[in-house]
Parts: structure tokens; C-alpha cells; sequence
């Protein structure tokens, strides 16, 4: 079996995804190892969740570096200590540099709440309620130099709540805390995703 590979998960919220995503690591279900979260908001939530599951934490304010590139140059270092191979991002509200896109080439991925290429940027959730969409969803895809431009890897539908944010938002993140960890085992573990799906074929 090819070994683990090593992920930093780059959040700035509450980490709800971190938490699924880690979780299914421990328990085996991801084949991956979660070594690290980044965060830009040293008072996230996320950073309580990463310290109780042990996972070592990189907080650096982009208010403290005189450019992007010296920010991103900073948390290359920690990756590089840390022997990171994937970046996750996972309600990350930065746009990725140069710097990380050109160290990290094809091995970073985001989780966005809509179908994209409808509703990228901030407030994905609230831009579709406010245009009457139906249905909207999530999107799992590369990340490029662009604004949720990236090659589009996985997608789920969600029906709207009329009336209601609150319960839409929840059927997304349930569907966002699914969605993700099952797209990252197939592309860290294509050949065991496979043959699953043949066995459950045979059944
Ligand atoms: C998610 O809705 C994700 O799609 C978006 O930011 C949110 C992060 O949620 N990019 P959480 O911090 O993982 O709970």
C-alpha cells in the first residue's frame, strides 16, 4: 500500500470540514495523515478543534508580513518542517499566492458551497438564496490562481429551503462534510475507491 499522504488543512472558521476530514483520517476511512492546520485568524475555532485532536497548529496574521510573498514564504517554511504534501483548504478565506500555487502545483484542493461556476467568492450560500435559485450545492476542485476557478472534481446538488438559510446551510455543510473526505479518498487512494466500487457491484 503507497503511504499516507501528509496534508495541512488551511481554515479560518469554525473548521467544521477539518474536523470530518480529521476524523475520518484517525479512524482510518481517509488515507491520509492530517499533520497540520494554517489558519490566518489565530482566534478561530479551528485552532481549539486542531489542538484537541493533536494536530500541530501554523496561525500567522498576514497583518504581521510586509507582502503575500513573505506571508506565504513563512508558511512554506512550517510545511516544509512538517513534510506536507497536500494542501487542503476547507473555509480558508484567502486566495492562494504564487508562492503556495507554484510549491504546491495540482496538490491543492478547496470545498466551495455552490455549484460552481455559479456563485464563486464570499457569501456563496447567501448569493444564491438572493438570487431565487431552486437548487444549489457544493463543489470540490483544484485551486488555481483564480477566485473558485480551479479544474472542478466533484459536485453535489442541494435543494434550497425556501425561505429559510438556515436549515439550506445545514443540508450544506452535511453534504460538504460527505462530499469532501469521499473525493479526497479517491484521489489519494483511486485503486482502493475502485475496487470498492466493484465489490459493492458484486453484492
Ligand atoms: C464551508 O461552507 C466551505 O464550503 C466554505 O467555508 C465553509 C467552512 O466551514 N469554503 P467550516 O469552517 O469547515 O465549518
Amino acid at each position: 500500500m503507497n503511504s499516507k499522504p501528509k496534508v495541512a488543512i488551511f481554515a479560518s472558521g469554525s473548521g467544521s470540514n477539518f474536523q470530518v476530514i480529521t476524523d475520518a483520517a484517525s479512524a482510518g476511512e481517509l488515507h491520509a495523515d492530517i499533520v497540520a492546520v494554517v489558519t490566518d485568524k489565530p482566534q478561530a475555532f479551528v485552532v481549539e478543534r486542531a489542538k484537541t485532536a493533536g494536530v500541530a497548529v501554523v496561525a500567522l496574521r498576514p497583518s504581521d508580513f510586509a507582502s503575500k510573498v513573505d506571508y506565504e514564504e513563512a508558511i512554506l517554511q512550517e510545511l516544509k518542517q512538517l513534510e506536507v504534501e497536500w494542501l487542503v483548504l476547507a473555509g480558508y478565506m484567502r486566495l492562494i499566492g504564487d508562492t503556495l500555487l507554484t510549491a504546491y502545483a495540482n496538490r491543492i484542493v478547496n470545498i466551495h458551497p455552490s455549484l460552481l461556476p455559479s456563485f464563486p467568492g464570499k457569501d456563496a450560500i447567501g448569493q444564491a438564496l438572493a438570487h431565487g435559485v431552486k437548487v444549489t450545492g457544493v463543489t470540490v476542485h483544484y485551486v488555481d490562481a483564480g477566485m473558485d476557478t480551479g479544474p472542478i472534481l466533484s459536485q453535489q446538488a442541494v435543494e434550497v429551503v425556501e425561505g429559510n438559510r438556515e436549515q439550506t446551510e445545514h443540508r450544506i455543510h452535511a453534504v460538504e462534510h460527505e462530499l469532501y473526505t469521499k473525493t479526497l479518498q479517491q484521489l489519494w487512494m483511486p485503486t482502493a475507491s475502485a475496487s470498492q466500487g466493484r465489490l459493492n457491484k458484486k453484492l
